[in-house]
């Protein structure tokens, strides 16, 4: 599971060591976000160390990667240990001043807090208050316990120790229902809609039995068209070049089979004027011969060792969606591009977004092994102004309904 430990100023911020440790020693993925003020306790080394991932308490580190919103989006579970006063009231209040309040404000996973302070600041009407209104959010406590505070102090305020925290974390992580489960019943939240996807390649005849194609094999397309349909839309998928195994994993939508560009062209174009929302998965082929030959072309008939194809571009369906595009309508573009490294990823996605216009863009990064015909992805889902508004990896039916996420947030933002 991926957790976040958000860590505030206090003097238990040294047990909160054991409890990271705790959390990766039992696998969990975890990231700790430190205030500025829990760094003069513990320095950043050791929470690195420890959790062996990076830690920053800033949201203006790691700002490609969105790091400001992204932690809360990915996280099962946020544990807050410990929780001083400062920290409970900047929750309550809604503050994003730091990493730690942007975590908060962006998730919806269930949050365990184990406060720690003074008897006389636990005990304050504000903080009360403050902690009455976060229980009534839902927000879990473990704690505090009462015994030895920082001084010669002690009473209510104690942090609770770290095996109590790990086990209150783990009943929260047991309740949760798995994603499994999720995927099993999705919420009919696409109830209405008309899902319009291209999935697969298209394929350019050489001659009657050569083509040329790519090697797209239509997985995550049909994934999107079967999330889809299970989340109540009306689907209709476009499929070029399918394996029928494949197709079969989408159960009962309506499948338009196609061959070539100009074939997916018109049948999306006819196809997107009754769509509320357009997914153009496939991968196209940019180019087409500039002459089909009517028989085999045979090595005989060629003068030399080599032989020279001339293509002509095909039509942008993509672009020419964007162009026809109705009101209220969401066009969703896909770019799957070789590249080094994550900035030139998105650089290279940003640029294909602005060229082409839709109001997402998918996100992927393709090779000799990657991406392909495997069963798994990784997508950065980027808003029309660039943003990554999601950062999805697992099985692509997951990655299918990350996107639909990010679908339905973006109309419902439109209507709000
Ligand atoms: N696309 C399209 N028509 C084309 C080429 C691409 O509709 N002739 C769509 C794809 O379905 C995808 C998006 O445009 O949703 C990006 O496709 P991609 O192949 O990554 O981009 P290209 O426009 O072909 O640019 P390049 O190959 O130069 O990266």
């Amino acid at each position: 599971m991926n957790i976040v430990l958000g860590v505030s100023g206090g003097i238990a911020a040294y047990k909160a060591v054991s409890l990271a440790r705790l959390f990766v020693e039992s696998g969990h993925e975890l990231h700790v976000v430190p205030t500025a003020d829990a760094l003069r306790f513990v320095g950043l080394p050791t929470w690195e160390a420890i959790s062996r991932n990076p830690v920053t308490t800033s949201v203006h580190d790691n700002v490609p990667e969105v790091r400001h919103v992204g932690l809360g989006q990915r996280a099962d579970l946020i544990v807050i240990a410990p929780a001083t006063a400062n920290t409970l009231a900047k929750m309550t209040a809604g503050l994003a001043d730091d990493l730690l309040g942007t975590t908060l404000l962006a998730s919806t996973a269930p949050v365990l807090v184990a406060p720690a302070m003074h008897t006389e600041m636990w005990q304050h009407a504000a903080t009360q208050h403050n902690v009455q209104t976060l229980r009534n959010r839902g927000v879990h406590f473990v704690g505090p316990d009462i015994g030895r505070l920082t001084g010669n102090d002690s009473g209510p305020g104690r942090m609770s120790e770290p095996e109590t925290i790990f086990a209150a974390a783990n009943s929260l992580l047991d309740s949760l229902p798995s994603q499994q489960e999720t995927l099993d019943h999705p919420t009919a939240d696409l109830a209405g809609l008309r899902v319009l996807v291209s999935a697969g390649g298209t394929r350019e005849p050489l001659d009657p039995v050569r083509f040329l194609g790519n090697r797209s094999s239509g997985k995550q397309g049909v994934a999107i068209a079967a999330a889809a349909a299970a989340r109540g839309a009306e689907v209709t998928l476009v499929a070029a070049n399918i394996d029928d195994s494949i197709l079969a994993t989408a159960g009962t939508i309506r499948v338009l089979p196609v061959g070539t560009t100009a074939d997916l062209d018109k049948a999306m174009r006819a196809e997107s004027a009754q769509a509320d929302v357009v997914i153009m998965a496939a991968a196209v082929a940019d180019y087409r011969a500039a002459e089909i030959a009517d028989g085999k072309i045979r090595k005989e008939e060629t003068n030399d060792s080599t032989l020279t194809l001339t293509l002509v571009e095909n039509p942008d369906v993509l672009r020419g969606l964007v162009s026809a595009r109705k009101p209220g309508q969401l066009i969703v573009g896909f770019a799957a591009e070789t590249v080094q490294n994550d900035d030139e990823l998105l650089e290279r996605g940003r640029r294909k977004l602005a060229r082409k216009g839709c109001d997402l863009l998918a996100l992927n990064a393709v090779g000799w092994g990657e991406g392909f015909e495997s069963d798994h992805n990784e997508l950065l889902i980027l808003g029309s102004d660039g943003a990554v508004l999601q950062a999805a990896r697992g099985s692509k039916t997951q990655t299918a309904h990350a996107l639909l996420n990010a679908i339905s947030t973006t109309r419902a933002g439109r209507v709000s």
